[in-house]
Parts: structure tokens; C-alpha cells; sequence
């Protein structure tokens, strides 16, 4: 018997990988399974039989229980992707396959969740033992099942090899941008982005995007449930009809559904039965980390990561709550149907807010890596598979495509126009959630950051002057070189001003 050598391995066969092999398998490809766990490894083989091809040499999977019987399962050189969590983890795997024979001219494919300086260094350490790329997965668990949107970089030879089984499965747009089903054809959301280390970098600024975009969406809803006392399966329907316009994006749709969900147990609205407090798993946290560590401001991805702190202080609040609320004001005299239209214009300027600042530290940081970002590859490959894909990233796209260096994403005309139409709606919300004692954090600094940057002034010029009285930090003058530095003698009897 021909023994059928697979095209790639995977290891880890947990909710990601697992749903990676049986999309490789409905693609036609060859896979081999490994896993540490056994009942990783039979869930794998049972739902792998159910998916497998019955063209012959083709969509096979193989499970195996140990590396050496893993690398000889595969086709010359052999590609193995990772599917493990995040740190130490992946050396520790990377180590046992070079134990097991792998040799230079095999890949090595971490498709975790990565820090990105992790996988710079790695892309060091492997160098010249083997071929060693990265490639971020976005979707969760159906993404990667029928189509994910793939962020690889790292060496380049390596990503030639692999792209037609990446493309193969990853998530498809049409000519349009449209997503088309799993098995249609289409633009696929998979792209090289460059050297290691660049495609977890853009995964973990999508993640950040991530985090702002499902607390603006939070905000919504908390706004129309506390103030318009409205029942959770009517704003769900709210939600419905406002993905069907500029809103539209995958977590809008499933924010509707979840909305009009009931509760198996109780028949209540499910979303009223889960405990308000937040989880995380670190990667909005890296974000906002590194937005403040590179000084480019992407400050409501920053409040989402804080919102999701405070959030967790739920004994805290119920504290906070007792003591302050009879100083809560009630509302009165708002016009529903009024102030959900202004929801709606404050949602939309808030994410178009979230994405520029997104952006924004995409191109300070491929600036500073030298990396020479695509913007508009970006925004293409994020348009299907991925959990922040919105109909408006085409416009992005667009947008990158006619003005590869806009200095930000808002100064684009078409987004321009939309902002002036719908700001109104904006700050109506902003200032109807102070009024009503209702926090709006994500949407109120999306305004912030948008009124910040269309301030030609700033009250930086009182703050430089605080830095140099007490401190003797130095200022410019309007009216000289701003290279040069004055300081003030800021005591009256010896008042001067001395050029440092
Ligand atoms: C994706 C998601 C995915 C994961 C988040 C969850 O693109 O598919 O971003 O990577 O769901 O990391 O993050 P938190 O647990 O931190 O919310």
C-alpha cells in the first residue's frame, strides 16, 4: 500500500486547531493531527472522518501520538502549524520538533496569539534550523472552520510555499468586498504583511480594535436599556435594521442575535442573565501598552481595556451604586426615537474614531520597525473571516488605495462627509449619557480623540508652562525655531527668559 504523505501537520487539535485541520481537509489538503491530549486527538479523528474527502490521496487526515511518527507523516519540506497558547509554549514545541528531526528547510507556522516581540525573537532564534513564519488567525472558532483572515509574515520563501493552502482556506471576499460562502470564489483575506513579527503586530492592533469596537456596541445597548428602559429583545431589533446600513459589521450582527436570545433556563433575555464582568485575555491590554509606549494615542482602545477593569469591580460598583444614587438625575423629556438616532450617528463616528486610531498605530509602528505596512492590504484582508470585519472597511481600503500616505484615516473625504453629517448625533449621546449619570466611556473618548485632533489649538501651552515652572523643562515660542528651548527665571525680582 501507498503510504499518503500529508501536505501540512498540525499541532494542537484544541477549538482552533481542530477547526484549522477539518477546513484543510475540506480544502482537499492532507493533514496530520497531533495533540497531547487524547481526547483532543479521538475528537479530532471522529469529526476529521466526518469531513474527509472520498477522492482518493486527497482531504486525509492522520492523527498521530508522537512528533517523530508527525515528521514522518509529512511531504518534503514539511510544513507544521502550531496551534498552541501563546508563550513559552511555542519554543517548547519548536525545540521537541528539532529534537525529532526537523531539518532547515522545514516551516514552522505559529498561528497563536503571539506577542509580537515574541515572535521577532523567535524568528531570530530559529534562524538557520528552520523555516519560521507567523500566521495570526482571526475569526474564533467558525472563522477557522469555513474561512479565518490570515495576518502571516516572516520568511518569505516559506510563505511562498504555504500561501496556496493558506488562501485555500482562508475567508473570501467578491469584487465588491462582499464575503461569498467557504467553497466560492473570491479575493481571499490572507496576506503576507512582512518581516517577522509585522503579522502579529496587526493582529494585535485588530484585537485592540476589537475590544473598543464591542464596548461602543455595550454602550449602545446600556443606553437604551437604562435610560429608554428598553426590553433587551428590542434593542436586539434596533440592532438588526442598523446592520443593514454603515453599520454594518459582524459584531453588530451578532450583538442583535445575542440581544434576542433567551435564557434556556429562565426565558429571560439571555444578556440579563450573565454576570457583568468583563474578561480578558491580554491582547487590548498589548494594544493600549504599546499605543502609550509609541506615543501614537489610540485612547479608546486604551478606555475599553479600563472598561473591562472596572467592570470587574462589580462589589466595588454595587457600593458606589448604593452610596451615589439617589445624586444620579433622572432623565425626562427625551425623545426616543430621537436619541436612538443619535445612538446610531455616535456608534458610526465612534468606530470610524476607533479604526483611524487603529491605523494610526499601525503606521507609527511600521514606520518605526520599518516594515512598510500596507494599509490597504490590511483593510482588504479584514474584511471577511475576521471578527472586526464591517462593510465600511472597504471604504477604508479605498481610502489607502487613493491616498496610500493620508496622514489619518478621518481626514479622508468620504469619511469627512459622513462625520459632518452624523457628529451632531454624536455629541447629543455623549452629552445626554453625563447628563444621566450613565458612563460612556468608549464613545466620549472617540469624540475626545476626534475633537483633539481637529483642535489647531491645544491647552498644551498652559501644561509646557507648568513643566518649566516647576520643573525647568523648557518650552518653545511660537514666534522662534521650535528646536529652540527657552526656560523662564518664573520669580518676579529675577524674571528672564534664557535660551538653553
Ligand atoms: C479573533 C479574536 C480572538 C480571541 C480574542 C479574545 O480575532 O478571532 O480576537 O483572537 O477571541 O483574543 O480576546 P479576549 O479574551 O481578550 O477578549
Amino acid at each position: 500500500m501507498i503510504m499518503i504523505r500529508s501536505n501540512i501537520a498540525l499541532i494542537g487539535l484544541g477549538v482552533m486547531g481542530k477547526s484549522l485541520t477539518l477546513n484543510l481537509l475540506d480544502q482537499g489538503f492532507n493533514v496530520t493531527g497531533f495533540d497531547i491530549s487524547e481526547l483532543h486527538r479521538e475528537r479530532a479523528k471522529l469529526e476529521g472522518i466526518q469531513v474527509s474527502t472520498s477522492a482518493e490521496n486527497k482531504g486525509q487526515l492522520n492523527i498521530v501520538e508522537s512528533l517523530e511518527a508527525l515528521l514522518a507523516s509529512l511531504e518534503q519540506p514539511r510544513v507544521i502549524a502550531l496551534s498552541v497558547p501563546a508563550g513559552n509554549i511555542v519554543d517548547s514545541v519548536i525545540d521537541e520538533l528539532l529534537s525529532a528531526g526537523l531539518e532547515t528547510d522545514d516551516i514552522v507556522i505559529d498561528t497563536g496569539n503571539s506577542l509580537w516581540t515574541d515572535t521577532e525573537a523567535r524568528a531570530q532564534r530559529y534562524q538557520g534550523k528552520l523555516r519560521f513564519i507567523s500566521t495570526a488567525v482571526s475569526g474564533g472558532e467558525v472563522g477557522a472552520r469555513t474561512g479565518p483572515a490570515l495576518m502571516a509574515s516572516g520568511e518569505q520563501s516559506a510563505w511562498q510555499f504555504v500561501e496556496p493552502m493558506w488562501t485555500a482556506i482562508a475567508a473570501k471576499v467578491d469584487t465588491s468586498g462582499t464575503p461569498v460562502g467557504q467553497f466560492e470564489q473570491g479575493e481571499p483575506c490572507a496576506a503576507y504583511l512582512g518581516p517577522a513579527g509585522a503579522g502579529h503586530y496587526v493582529k494585535m492592533v485588530h484585537n485592540g480594535i476589537e475590544y473598543a469596537d464591542m464596548q461602543l456596541i455595550c454602550e449602545a445597548y446600556h443606553f437604551m436599556s437604562v435610560v429608554l428602559g428598553m426590553p433587551a429583545n428590542k434593542i436586539g431589533q434596533v440592532f438588526v435594521k442598523w446592520n443593514q446600513g454603515a453599520l454594518n459589521s459582524y459584531l453588530m450582527e451578532i450583538s442583535a442575535d445575542i440581544l434576542q436570545t433567551p435564557d434556556p433556563v429562565t426565558n429571560k433575555p439571555f444578556v440579563e442573565i450573565v454576570l457583568d464582568k468583563a474578561g480578558q485575555k491580554g491582547t487590548g491590554l498589548w494594544t493600549a501598552v504599546n499605543s502609550l509606549q509609541t506615543g501614537a494615542p489610540a485612547p479608546t482602545i486604551a478606555q475599553a481595556v479600563f472598561a473591562r477593569a472596572q467592570s470587574s469591580q462589580k462589589n466595588t460598583r454595587l457600593k458606589g451604586s448604593a452610596l451615589f444614587q439617589s445624586q444620579r438625575p433622572a432623565h425626562s423629556g427625551l425623545d426616543k426615537d430621537e436619541i436612538i438616532s443619535q445612538l446610531h450617528d455616535a456608534l458610526y463616528c465612534s468606530k470610524l474614531s476607533v479604526y483611524a486610531q487603529g491605523f494610526d498605530l499601525l503606521k507609527a509602528t511600521s514606520k518605526m520597525e520599518g516594515w512598510q505596512l500596507d494599509f490597504t492590504t490590511i483593510a482588504n484582508i479584514w474584511r471577511a473571516g475576521c471578527i472586526i470585519r464591517a462593510a465600511f472597511l472597504q471604504d477604508i481600503a479605498t481610502t489607502y488605495q487613493t491616498v496610500p500616505d493620508i496622514e489619518n484615516l478621518l481626514f479622508a473625504q468620504s469619511f469627512k462627509t459622513s462625520l459632518s453629517q452624523y457628529s451632531t448625533g454624536w455629541r447629543h449621546s455623549v452629552a445626554n449619557a453625563a447628563l444621566n449619570g450613565v458612563p460612556m466611556p468608549g464613545i466620549s473618548s472617540a469624540l475626545n480623540y476626534f475633537d483633539s485632533l481637529t483642535s489647531a489649538v491645544l491647552p498644551a501651552n498652559l501644561l509646557q508652562a507648568q513643566r518649566d515652572y516647576f520643573g525647568s523643562h523648557t518650552y518653545s515660542r511660537i514666534n522662534a525655531p521650535e528646536e529652540e528651548k527657552y526656560h523662564l527665571t518664573w520669580n518676579l525680582e529675577q524674571r528672564d527668559q534664557v535660551k538653553q
